[in-house]
């Protein structure tokens, strides 16, 4: 069988201008000559078989070897890693394609489909690209791995360090991570650092400790992290048996995770094994919008080329969405590169629309965390506007869990929830999301007749 192997990969700096390259061994997260971001090349004279591919990916779905038993590793021949890479597994990916008839008919779609990153072992999209970047920490010989972190990117790189052995740091913003996820850090055995400020301080300060070669970096501005994540575009293209959807969203923070998905598309189109690509849109909370808002100055100013225009942080971002809290996105000329190339849309939600979608997707059954739900919010909007059909194929990408914020959850269905722009001159009224769908637990007196007495009005109220 032929396939593919990338013998001759090397990290190369995305600026035009420069184009730098580096040997895939070398412990850099930006280009040591002109700064910018870095990102996996494979140099070799790709020679696919794209058949032969699809025929071996789909043979290890039934292969009991370890690394088939993960939905990064099985696609490992469009990783930068020799198969003799000292690999670092939970068996994430494989995560479900489910379709939401409900969420669809909200979002005035005919069909919509959900791949839910949250169903990975620590519960978000994290775990694929934290399986690379571990192993990578091993083949450096690093013996301490850090992060800065709203949560989740903190939760799982405390596990893979942990099933690694080795020391792990993160660097969180106190008082502003879920519960849950830093549970999750905790029992992992993470060393984990609370700093006064929001994650765009954590980020800076990480990447100058970073500066010590002792240290290794993990957050999405190392080019392995993208490697592991670009594979769900893999696993997800691979699910839809390799008929391409037309629109694919995904929520914007960091923008790691928009880049990722891009690489993937890209690559396994230009290796033949798809037709063609989807329109990737990227979705933020109206809060921490700073690549919407440059998005739309782009639009509005025609002449501008492809990576003139800078993006403008947020100094303090605000959403209850806490995972996607973030100003400064370090992946943003990625991000807006891959939007460009494939023709997708940047756009913002509001908390409400947020919410609300948030509990829909719970209705059909799924779930997922609040920063997930900018996706169908989106979708929403986009086809309110007429950029998506109602009759194409959609697939909104959840990024995390349910339960990774159940103090959001329970606020918004015994509607207390309310935003945290305290230091605006907005009224606690103005500040409170009402939850359209909120569905509050009652009380009720411990008898037979009282609680079929309440299930029968609730029918009622149902029905109305
Ligand atoms: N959704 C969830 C659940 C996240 O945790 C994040 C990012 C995103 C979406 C955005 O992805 O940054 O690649 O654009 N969380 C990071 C963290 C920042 O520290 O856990 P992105």
């Amino acid at each position: 069988m032929t396939a593919v192997t990338i013998d001759l990969a090397l990290q190369r700096c995305i600026e035009p201008d420069c184009g730098a390259r580096y040997g895939l061994n070398e412990q850099l997260y930006v280009c040591p000559r002109c700064g910018g971001l870095l990102e996996i090349e494979n140099e070799s004279n790709l020679t696919a078989d794209a058949e032969a591919l699809r025929r071996l990916w789909q043979s290890r779905l039934a292969s009991p070897d370890e690394r088939d038993c993960s939905g990064v590793w099985r696609y490992r021949e469009l990783l930068p890693f020799s198969d003799a890479a000292p690999i670092v597994s939970l068996a994430e990916g494989n995560t479900p394609l489910y379709d939401a008839p409900r969420a669809a008919r909200y979002c005035g779609l005919n069909r919509l489909k959900l791949k839910h990153q949250g169903c990975n072992p620590t519960g978000s999209f994290k775990d694929t690209g934290m399986t690379t970047a571990v192993t990578q920490a091993r083949i450096l010989g690093a013996r301490t791995v850090v992060c800065a972190s709203t949560g989740n990117t903190a939760a799982s790189l405390a596990a893979y360090a942990a099933r690694a052995g080795l020391k792990c740091a993160i660097l969180v913003p106190r008082g502003q991570v879920s519960h849950a996820k830093l549970a999750q850090s905790l029992d992992y055995g993470g060393v984990v650092l609370e700093i006064d400020g929001n994650f765009d301080d954590a980020m800076r300060i990480i990447r100058e400790l970073a500066e010590d070669e002792s240290i290794y970096l993990v957050n999405s501005i190392n080019p392995f992290r993208i490697e592991g994540q670009k594979t769900v575009a893999a696993e997800l293209l691979q699910q839809c048996a390799w008929q391409v959807p037309d629109d694919v969203i995904v929520p914007g923070g960091n923008l790691g995770n928009s880049a990722a998905f891009g690489k993937g598309f890209k690559e396994l189109f230009e290796l033949g094994v798809v037709d063609r690509l989807p329109r990737l849109h990227v979705i933020q909370a109206e809060g921490a919008a700073p690549f919407a808002e440059l998005f739309t100055r782009r639009e509005q100013d025609s002449t501008a080329d492809d990576l003139s225009e800078t993006l403008i942080p947020v100094k303090h971002p605000q959403t209850l969405a806490t995972a996607i809290k973030i100003g400064a996105p370090v992946s943003w000329k990625k991000a807006l590169r891959v939007v460009t190339q494939t023709g997708g849309r940047v756009s913002s939600v509001s908390e409400r629309e947020i919410a609300d979608a948030k509990a829909i997707i719970g209705r059909d059954g799924i779930g997922c965390e609040p920063a997930s739900a900018t996706t169908v919010a989106g979708i929403k909007r986009l086809v309110n506007d007429g950029v998506i059909d109602p009759d194409e194929k959609v697939v909104a990408v959840l990024t995390g869990h349910l339960l990774k914020d159940t103090d959001y959850v329970i606020k918004y269905h015994q509607d207390s929830l309310y935003t945290h722009d305290r230091a605006s001159n907005r009224s606690k009224e103005e500040r409170h999301i009402a939850g359209t769908f909120s569905n509050p637990p009652v009380r009720v007196k411990a008898t037979r007749a009282a609680i079929l007495q309440h299930l029968e009005s609730h029918d009622e109220n149902h029905r109305r």
